[in-house]
Formats: C-alpha cells, sequence, structure tokens
C-alpha cells in the first residue's frame, strides 16, 4: 500500500473527526513551528503547506501572519474542500501529487516561498524520494526561508515503537472519554493497530532526515521537538 490510501474520503473524514484532535502534543508542535518561523526574523508572505489536509499548519502560520498568502497542496479532494471550507479564498489550493517530481514546475510559477511547512505527510514517501522532496523543497524557499516539517518518524527500536504506540492510544482514549465515547481503550487500540494508513508509512529515522537537510544546504537543521515517533524539525535556507 502506499500514500494514494489519503485519496479515500472516508480516510480524510476519519483522520479530520477522530484522529487529528487527539494527537498527543499537537497544538505544542503547531505552537513550535510558527515561534521558529518568527524566529527566523522575515515576515511570512508567501508559503505554501505541503500535504495540507484542512490546511491546519497553514492556519497556524496565519494566526502570526494573518495577511500572507498561502498555497495548500494535497492530492485528496475531500481533503482540499475541508481547506476551502476552513481558510478564506484569497489563498491558493492546489490539487497534486508532490510524489510526482514534476509537481515542482507546476508549482515553481506560485514560488518562491518564504516559509514551507508540512504536517505528518512526506512520511509516505521512499526514502529517495523524500530526500528528493526535500531538495525540491530547498529549490523553491527563498534565500533566508525556512522549512519546517511536524513528522512522524521512526523509532530507534521496537520499544520505541511500543512507546508511541501506547502513548497514542492513550490519548485517542482520553481523547473519546473527554468527546462522550464510550468506546473501549481495546477498541481504541485494535482500530489503531490495524487504520488503513499504517502499511503506507515508510518512517525513517529523524537522524537521517537531519543529515539529508544538511546535505541539500540547508542551516540550523535540528529536531526542534521530539515526543516518541512525532517531531518538529527542519531548516533555513541561507
Ligand atoms: C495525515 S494527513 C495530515 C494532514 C494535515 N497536514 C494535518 O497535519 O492534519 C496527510 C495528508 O497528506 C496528504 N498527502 C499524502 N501524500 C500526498 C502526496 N503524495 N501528494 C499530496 N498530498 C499528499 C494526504 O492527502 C493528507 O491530507
Amino acid at each position: 500500500m502506499n500514500a494514494t490510501v489519503w485519496q479515500s474520503d472516508a480516510l480524510a473524514k476519519k483522520w479530520l473527526a477522530g484522529v487529528r484532535s487527539a494527537i498527543p502534543l499537537q497544538a505544542e508542535r503547531l505552537s513550535v513551528t510558527v515561534r521558529l518561523l518568527a524566529m527566523n526574523g522575515r515576515p511570512v508572505q508567501r508559503f505554501l503547506d505541503l500535504g495540507c489536509g484542512d490546511g491546519i499548519v497553514g492556519a497556524a502560520v496565519l494566526t502570526r501572519w494573518p495577511d500572507a498568502q498561502g498555497v495548500f497542496l494535497d492530492f485528496s479532494p475531500a481533503m482540499l474542500d475541508a481547506a476551502r471550507a476552513k481558510l478564506d479564498a484569497q489563498h491558493l489550493f492546489v490539487q497534486d501529487d508532490y510524489g510526482d517530481p514534476a509537481w515542482v514546475e507546476r508549482i515553481t510559477s506560485h514560488a518562491p516561498f518564504d516559509a514551507i511547512v508540512s504536517g505528518f505527510s512526506i512520511h509516505h514517501q521512499e526514502d529517495e524520494r523524500k530526500r528528493a522532496i526535500y531538495a525540491e523543497i530547498f529549490s523553491l524557499l527563498t534565500p533566508g526561508g525556512i522549512f519546517i516539517n511536524i513528522e512522524h518518524v521512526a523509532s530507534a527500536t521496537p520499544w520505541g515503537s511500543t512507546l508511541f504506540g501506547e502513548d497514542f492510544v492513550d490519548a485517542l482514549f482520553a481523547y473519546h472519554r473527554a468527546s462522550g465515547s464510550q468506546r473501549t481503550r481495546q477498541e481504541l487500540a485494535d482500530e489503531f493497530y490495524n487504520r488503513p494508513d499504517m502499511a503506507a508509512n515508510r518512517l525513517a529515522p529523524v537522524e537521517l532526515q537531519l543529515g539529508w537537510l544538511r546535505e541539500i544546504g540547508f542551516t540550523d537543521v535540528d529536531c526542534y521537538s521530539k515526543h516518541f515517533e512525532l517531531c518538529v524539525f527542519g531548516g533555513r535556507k541561507k
């Protein structure tokens, strides 16, 4: 299975209604992302949200730079509909597949970007393609621009993945309880460990990905937040 599983309307609805809000520490991750962009020292006038879903990461950028022009790219029509419903029409909503290297030419007329952000999306690509996408992102940034990826990465050992999974299920359970759902922890665990998009994950260790960013030419490359397998990492283009 590959990333195209995300083009299903059902999976888009499930993510937006049930899973995303339960992700542990997601508000903090968005806040770290906005802080990194703010500390980059240049206003964000134009940004790209890659694999935008309903545009939650770009929407966080807009809380700080409300007049910025966002380009929201996703290959799922259902996700783009959700993004359009949430965001002003001043932004651009692009249906495209960044797994196809030709996406860069198609988006170039909207570049360069002061910031490129992405949330839980690029990890569906094979490692070779991930690295190439990071290089494509570098080429689309203006000098002085910044790339921040909120991402699901590989644990160092199987124990790490167990820790990640159990923490995630606890968070799902707490979220469902708080929303009045009677679903048991076991039911949620079964659903989580058998979720359809899991087979589409191609998780890579964050250290490996930081190394690629440095080789490509990004500076100030680091993992700025890590909670088990959930990271905020990126770098700046001088
Ligand atoms: C887990 S969702 C995350 C959505 C959003 N960024 C968020 O943080 O809530 C992954 C998103 O990436 C999109 N996506 C995955 N692979 C893609 C690709 N090759 N091209 C464009 N969008 C892609 C999916 O359609 C989906 O909206």
